[in-house]
């Protein structure tokens, strides 16, 4: 039998830059910047995919998904978590809840809360009430408070299915 539960942490950050799109679980916010990278720079996915990987010890994203690799170049990041997802699976784990937080100093996210919560869930494959998305400001302090960059942070709680 193995341990029935393990919990992840994911953590990550993405510099602002305008003529990107912002994107946060796979929906695209209404911003006149977004956020730079490789992919398509989803900072929430990416937090919510270490969080799998962590909980099963299974290293990080970078370590999967290389950003030097040209076939990750634009991707979409959802199936960097489909694939996260995957080798829990294979493991006998599935998620329980996802709980989340992302850090932005504008614009206001919360009327799309639904919407990202929801598609969140969809991606995760769990009810949209196991799985919670908070923001935050930073305040003005820092750079994500300085309007410089965007971080998102998560944690995942796996179950077991062989127990
Ligand atoms: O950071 P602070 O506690 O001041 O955020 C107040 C509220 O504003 C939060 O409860 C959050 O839901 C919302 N918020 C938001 N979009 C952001 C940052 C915060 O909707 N970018
Ligand atoms: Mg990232």
């Amino acid at each position: 039998m193995q341990t029935p539960f393990r919990i992840g942490q994911g953590w990550d950050t993405h510099r602002i830059e305008t003529g990107r799109p912002l994107i946060l679980a796979g929906v695209q916010i209404p911003s006149d910047f977004g956020l730079a990278g490789h992919s398509d720079a989803d900072v929430l996915f990416h937090a919510v995919t270490d969080a799998v990987l962590g909980a099963l010890a299974l290293g990080d994203i970078g370590m999967h998904f290389p950003d030097t690799a040209p076939e990750w170049k634009g991707a979409g990041s959802a199936q960097f978590l489909e694939h996260a997802l995957k080798l829990a699976a294979e493991r006998g784990y599935r998620p329980v809840n996802v709980d989340s937080t992302v850090i932005l100093e504008r614009p206001k996210l919360k009327d799309f809360r639904g919407a990202i919560r929801e598609s969140l869930a969809r991606t995760v494959g769990l009810a949209p009430e196991c799985v919670s998305v908070k923001f935050k400001t930073a305040e003005r302090v820092g750079p994500v408070g300085e309007g410089r960059s965007c971080e998102a942070q998560s944690v995942v709680l796996l179950a077991s299915q062989k127990a």
